[in-house]
């Protein structure tokens, strides 16, 4: 069991920026991927509809195989993680925006969220905003429009950086130091953003802690590969696989492949 893959899914390519921080972190493990960016985006689909999903994306990486299945997608963690844990005895690890540590570093009191509508409106996100955050400003913006670009490649295009303005201006006017990005496709933005909010606003992503949450659930259930060969990976779209294949592409080992799931 233990040579078995880490199973990881998102919505589409973006789940890659959680992905390559396991594979770095964990390099004899294998990995498999899924990209479901057919249904991309899951941000703006109603909660069952994201359950739904959820559930048919474990069924394939169960049949593949996994050991653990790690939920590359804040909206999908937020709004699916407890039926998926109730439902499969495999164990499951999520990502969540990093609202805690931006709260107890911000010195300014303000800070700001990007992510989806799917995720800020979901109860386990007021939870822990509620727990951490009560007494600092958060300025949530949902950053609908990003995901499609993103999945295109288009990081560098005019409509980006007009949707980022528009997202970031009324946060930097703020105050803000703090910058979540609670959406696990962001990190591809990372360039643009710096660009836009400057040197003084410390930007937030979850890729490292989910990493090495991983590392530390396989570990206690003796799930770790004793290879000391590189792992494999193999990473499938349901779409058309051009960005995933970008994004990816000089990683040892890695193959990328188009599945009509
Ligand atoms: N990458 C996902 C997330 O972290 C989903 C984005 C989307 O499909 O809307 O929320």
């Amino acid at each position: 069991m233990s040579n078995n893959p880490i199973g990881v899914f998102d919505s589409g390519v973006g789940g890659t920026s959680i992905w390559k921080e396991i594979i770095q972190r964990l390099p004899y493990e294998n990995t498999i991927y899924l990209a479901d960016s057919k249904n991309a985006p899951y941000g703006q689909k109603s909660k069952q509809e994201i359950i739904d999903i959820c559930i048919k994306n474990t069924e394939i990486l169960i049949s593949r195989g996994a050991k653990i299945i790690v939920i590359a997608c804040n909206t999908a963690t937020t709004n699916a993680i407890d039926v998926l844990r109730t439902k499969y005895n495999i164990p499951f690890i999520g990502i969540e925006p990093a609202i805690k540590p931006a709260a107890l570093a911000t010195k300014t009191k303000a800070i700001g969220i990007l992510a989806t509508k799917g995720t800020l409106s979901s109860d386990l996100f007021h939870k822990t905003t509620n727990q951490f955050a009560s007494n600092i400003l958060v300025i949530e913006q949902e950053g609908t429009g990003l995901v499609p670009l993103i999945e295109q490649n288009k990081m560098d295009s005019l409509e980006m950086k007009t949707l980022l303005k528009q997202f970031l201006n009324p946060m930097i006017q703020k105050n803000i130091d703090h910058l979540v990005l609670g959406c696990s496709h962001y990190p591809y933005l990372i360039p643009q953003i710096r660009t836009l909010v400057g040197n003084n606003v410390h930007i937030i992503d979850s890729g490292f802690a989910v990493a090495k949450q991983t590392e530390k659930v396989l570990a206690e259930l003796q799930l770790l590969n004793n290879n000391t060969k590189a792992g494999k990976h193999y990473l499938m779209s349901n779409s058309n696989t051009q960005t995933l294949a970008t994004l990816t592409n000089g990683i040892k080992e890695t193959t990328v492949e188009y599945i009509p799931f």
